[in-house]
This record gives structure tokens, C-alpha cells and sequence, in this order.
């Protein structure tokens, strides 16, 4: 059993999902901006109960129903119980079951935090989201449309009714057509793929427009934000070079984006969850006893929405 912190609760868990972070950390990639030392335990999403809180804490009571996505450093919802901060953590949607709130923090504030924070994504806007049918696809589509957002994605042909059902206005089978001969003058792309993918998204902007990539490289802006050596912040410099060089070209933007805990931004997602504007799509539930076949799922990369583990 987990010891809290004077800011933490203790939360049962009763779902989590697993997410390719947690693939890439059990790999060992990721080692220089996420130092975990083995042995440790993986998992980012959590739906819960509370079951005991710190001196300290103000929002929460035992049995009040969460979810959330602990702060780096201070992971591993792949357990029974885990002690979380506060801040990091927002009331369970009311409406949603535990399996399918623990489908939504990791992706959900991915979402948040480009299409919002980053992006400032206006009505009318023209934005691409590369892979809709994934886990973060699949949220950042309803968020973009919420928005206002003329919405564009590329998928697999045996998803494109399922982009389109989440309210995308044009779906790009990937397999079949090239996205970057049939979009153009694109205020935002959000890119989750390869380096050609991305390479390939810049000619999709219109000047001016933002290039945010979630699946990197990473720059040196978010090597200085992590609070990462010089020597890593050069690395990462290096790493973006080339992306940012023909970004500049094209006068567009490119930025790396990583995810950050947020129990606020949760609260800002939870009526868009309890209304409907955002509804979560699971692809496969497996038990906590078969987590490794769930974590061949996601590898695979080929998941419809989320892969979540119930618990309970
Ligand atoms: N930086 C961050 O904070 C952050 C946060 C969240 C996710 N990510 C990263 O973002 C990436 C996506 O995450 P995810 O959770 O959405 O993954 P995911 O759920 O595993 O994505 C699977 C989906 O990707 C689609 N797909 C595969 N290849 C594609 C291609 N070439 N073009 C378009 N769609 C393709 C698949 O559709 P088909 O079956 O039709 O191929 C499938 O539906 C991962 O690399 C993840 O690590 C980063």
C-alpha cells in the first residue's frame, strides 16, 4: 500500500488504459527526459476511488470517484492503489463508466493542450489530425470540432466511418491517397507520425500556420521548459534542425509538444464528457491479468480509440 504525500490521495483503482508511452518506457526509450529507475511501475491513466487523503488535501474526500493522469515521476496506475497528488487528478465524468473515464485523461489533455493551449484553435480554422482513428485521434477530433475547427484526418480505410462519425469533415485513407496533394492552406496540423509524415505536413500550412508534433522530435524549447542539461538541450536542437529549417522556409511554426499532468484542464474536459461533445471510444477492454496482451494490442498500432484495463 502506498504512503501519501501531505497533497495526495490514495486512489483504488478500478480502470486504466494503456498508452504507447508506456510501451516506449517499458523499451527504455525516453531514458534522458523521463529518468525512471527499474524496477517501476507503468501506467498513466487512472479512474477511481478515493480511499484516504493527505493533511493537506481540499478537493477530495474518501469516496469521491476520480480521474486523472499522475504528474511524471509519479506514475503506475498498473496497480491496485497509487498515491496521487491532487492537483492532478478531477471528478469522474458522472456519466461515464470507471473504463471509460480511464480512457480519456492522457489523450484528453494531449488534446487540450495542443489544439488550446498551444494552438489556440479558432472557429472556422482549417486543422489535420494525423491518425483520427487512434487513441489521442479520436479525442482531438471532438475537441477540434467542439472548437469550431474544419476538421481533416487521415486513417486506414476501415476507419473512415468511424473518423467521420466523430465529426471529421474529410478523411485521407492513408493507404490509398497522398494527404499532402489533396489539403492545403491548413492553419494547424497536429502530427503523430513518422519524420516524412511530418516532412509532408509543412507543404499543408498556410503561412503563418502552426506544425505541432506529439510524436517528435523534440526541441529546444522543450528541452529548456523540461528543465533538461545543455548538453541535451543541443541534442534536441540538433534533432529538430532539419523540421525546423523547412518549417522557416515555409513560414510556419513547429513545435514539439509533450503532455503535462493537469487535474484542471480534466475539470475544463469533464462537462464536455458529461454533455456528449466529447464521447470516449474504446476499442478493447482486457482484465488486469492479461495487460500484456493488451500492450501487443497497442503495439500493434492499429487500436480504434483506446485499449483500457479494468482493474476491478
Ligand atoms: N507527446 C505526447 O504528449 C503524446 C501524447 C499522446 C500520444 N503521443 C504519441 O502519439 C502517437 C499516437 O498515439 P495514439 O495513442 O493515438 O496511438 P494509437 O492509438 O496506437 O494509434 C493507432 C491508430 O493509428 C492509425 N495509424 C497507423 N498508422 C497510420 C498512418 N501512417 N497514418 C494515419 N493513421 C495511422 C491506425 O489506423 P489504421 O488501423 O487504419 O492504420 C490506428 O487507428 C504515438 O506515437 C504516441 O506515443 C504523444
Amino acid at each position: 500500500m502506498p504512503d501519501i504525500g501531505h497533497d495526495e490521495i490514495l486512489v483504488k483503482v478500478h480502470a486504466t488504459s494503456v498508452n504507447p508511452l508506456d510501451i516506449k518506457l517499458a523499451a527504455g526509450e525516453f531514458r534522458p527526459i523521463l529518468p525512471y529507475r527499474v524496477p517501476f511501475i507503468l501506467g498513466h491513466d487512472l479512474a477511481g476511488v478515493v480511499e484516504q487523503v493527505g493533511a493537506s488535501v481540499s478537493r477530495f474526500k474518501t469516496g469521491d470517484a476520480v480521474f486523472g493522469r499522475p504528474r511524471d515521476g509519479h506514475i503506475g496506475t498498473f496497480a491496485e492503489f497509487i498515491a496521487v497528488n491532487e492537483a492532478d487528478v478531477a471528478p469522474k465524468p458522472i456519466n461515464l463508466t470507471m473504463e471509460e473515464a480511464a480512457s480519456i485523461p492522457l489523450v484528453g489533455l494531449t488534446a487540450w493542450q495542443v489544439l488550446v493551449e498551444r494552438a489556440n484553435v479558432k472557429a472556422g480554422q482549417k486543422v489535420l489530425i494525423h491518425a483520427g482513428s487512434g487513441g489521442f485521434g479520436t479525442i482531438a477530433i471532438q475537441l477540434a470540432k467542439h472548437l469550431g475547427a474544419e476538421v481533416a484526418t487521415t486513417t486506414g480505410p476501415a476507419n473512415q466511418v468511424l473518423v467521420k462519425s466523430l465529426g471529421a469533415d474529410v478523411a485521407v485513407n492513408y493507404r490509398a491517397e497522398h494527404f499532402e496533394t489533396k489539403l492545403t492552406g491548413y492553419d494547424v496540423v497536429i502530427n503523430t507520425q513518422d519524420k516524412a509524415t511530418l516532412e509532408k505536413s509543412v507543404g499543408v500550412l498556410k503561412p503563418g500556420g502552426h506544425l505541432i508534433s506529439i510524436s517528435g522530435p523534440p526541441d529546444a524549447d522543450f528541452a529548456k521548459n523540461k528543465g533538461l542539461n545543455p548538453v541535451l538541450r543541443l541534442v534536441m536542437c540538433t534533432l529538430s534542425s532539419g523540421i525546423r529549417r523547412k518549417a522557416k522556409r515555409h513560414n510556419v511554426h513547429y513545435a514539439f509538444h509533450f503532455m503535462h499532468a493537469s487535474g484542471e484542464q480534466l475539470g475544463k474536459l469533464k462537462p464536455l464528457l458529461e454533455n456528449a461533445t466529447i464521447r470516449p471510444v474504446i476499442d478493447r477492454t482486457f482484465p488486469f491479468a492479461e495487460i500484456a496482451d493488451a500492450f501487443n494490442y497497442v503495439e500493434s498500432g492499429h487500436a480504434k480509440g483506446k485499449v483500457v484495463i479494468s482493474m476491478v
